[in-house]
């Protein structure tokens, strides 16, 4: 029997409404009891950790992480992914499946969690919604969930022609599976390396239009629409990493008319514009791109009036010989596990003022509640002993090199971040401490 007690700590648990000191008690993985401080009763056996000044909250929740594995070990591994996870304070990542060989099948599902992949924190699965990611033939939605899938998705990929996207969200929602839309409408952007706009055409490079996102997006709810009327089931559409103002606007009106939309946004869509891109910094370069700044600005006021449901990372590691290249050869993609709480207390919190506990819902309760995560994103008694304790006032400067994921593929080398993480803790055991 393990037991920790996290004592002297303000616990901020935003799906309970606690937002206070209290003493937190983690016994055999579980949260055991949250207590007046100074109330709780432990034998000499229990770990203590005092949390005199720091926030205690639920671990963070990344539901869009490539953690490479099986196949592309040379970007990074189940296991050095997930410590990275844990050193930004995550305790609950889901794994997208365009990995070599894609995850198809229960098989690879689950090889990725099996004990010996030596992850730090919770990996959930999230299976190919068609085969090899090619938009054609349904993998076997049961059978993934049964081996622990939690949603499906041909991520990188769109689900582009009407009738399989009608066939995915149908099976889908047979099985009580959300489908997860990579939006990118492919037969716009061929031979594109960024958001089409004037830093593209400063540089050269053909671009990307944004209807190639909202214009899938846009289709993607009319088919939901159809599908709502004709089952009683709640089909549920997750939009990736939205990037544009339309995609965002389109999101919004759905949840009006009532329907299971939901959508994702990444730091680097909330913070930074096509001008990052600089002189062809391909550590700049991701799919969907950096856009305008209205885009940005449209990502902003969707996290602050409540359209966009979860803040996710969608890191994308790359070994360095992989981007040191000409920036339209380069893979798209950036890491983001060890900077995404950081950035969202420095610019969300600090700067624009949204309340530290909106800000923690959207990493915890929220993504935990989009794809399901029963018992995760909060700290009641009973729940999963899964938490993050952070100084809330701390700066400091993000180092890539010292990033415990295998790949330093990030803009964000040197910027400055607010709150450090000092103890993660992944069902009950100490996974990260600074
Ligand atoms: O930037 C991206 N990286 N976007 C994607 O859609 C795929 C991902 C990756 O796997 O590297
Ligand atoms: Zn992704």
């Amino acid at each position: 029997m393990k037991t920790t007690l996290i004592r002297n700590g303000h616990l901020m648990d935003p799906a309970s409404g606690v937002d206070a000191p209290m003493d937190l008690l983690l016994r055999d993985g579980r949260v055991a009891e949250v207590s007046a401080p100074g109330a709780s009763v432990t034998g000499p056996e229990a770990e203590v950790i005092d949390a005199s000044g720091l926030i205690v909250a639920p671990g963070l929740i990344d539901i869009h992480v490539h953690l490479r594995e099986p196949g592309q070990g040379h970007k990074e591994t189940i296991a050095t992914g997930t410590a990275a996870a844990a050193a930004g304070g995550f305790t609950a990542v889901a794994a997208m499946p365009n990995t070599t060989p894609t995850n198809d099948t229960p098989e690879i599902t689950r090889w990725m969690q099996a004990p010996e992949r030596g992850a730090s924190v919770r990996v959930f699965p999230i299976g190919a919604a068609t085969h090899d990611l090619r938009g054609e033939v349904l993998n076997d939605y049961a059978a993934l969930k049964a081996a622990g899938a939690v949603a499906v998705t041909d991520d990188g990929h769109p689900i582009l022609h009407d009738e399989i996207m009608r066939q995915v969200l149908r099976a889908a929602t047979l099985e009580g599976l959300s489908v997860i839309q990579h939006a990118e409408d492919t037969r716009m952007t061929g031979g594109c390396s960024m958001n089409a706009g004037p830093t593209a055409f400063r540089l050269g490079l053909r671009g990307m239009p944004p209807e190639a996102e909202y214009g899938l997006v846009e289709r993607d709810i009319r088919l939901l629409t159809e599908l709502a009327r004709s089952t009683k089931a709640v089909p549920h559409l997750h939009v990736a990493h939205t990037s544009t103002a339309r995609a965002v606007e389109a999101v919004r009106q759905a949840k009006r008319d009532g329907l299971r939309v939901t959508c994702e946004v990444a730091p680097h869509h909330f913070l930074l514009t096509e001008e990052h891109v600089g002189a062809y910094d391909t550590n700049a370069k991701m799919n969907p791109p950096l856009r305008s700044a209205e885009d940005r600005n449209a990502m902003i006021e969707g996290l602050f009036d409540g359209t966009v449901d979860a803040i996710a990372t969608d890191h994308a590691p790359h070994a360095a010989h992989e981007k040191l290249v000409e920036f339209e050869r380069a893979p798209n993609g950036i890491t983001g596990l060890e900077t995404a709480l950081g950035l969202s207390l420095r610019w969300l919190h600090q700067e624009w003022k949204m309340p530290l506990s909106r800000v923690i819902r959207l990493l915890t309760a929220q993504p935990a509640g989009l794809l399901g995560f029963a018992g995760r994103g909060t700290l009641v008694a009973g729940s999963v002993a899964d938490v993050v304790i952070f100084d809330p006032g701390a700066e400091w400067a993000f180092q890539a090199k010292d990033s415990k994921s295998k790949s330093k593929n990030t803009p964000f080398d040197g910027w400055t971040m607010l709150g450090k993480v000092r103890w993660t803790i992944s069902e009950g055991r100490v996974v990260y401490s600074a």
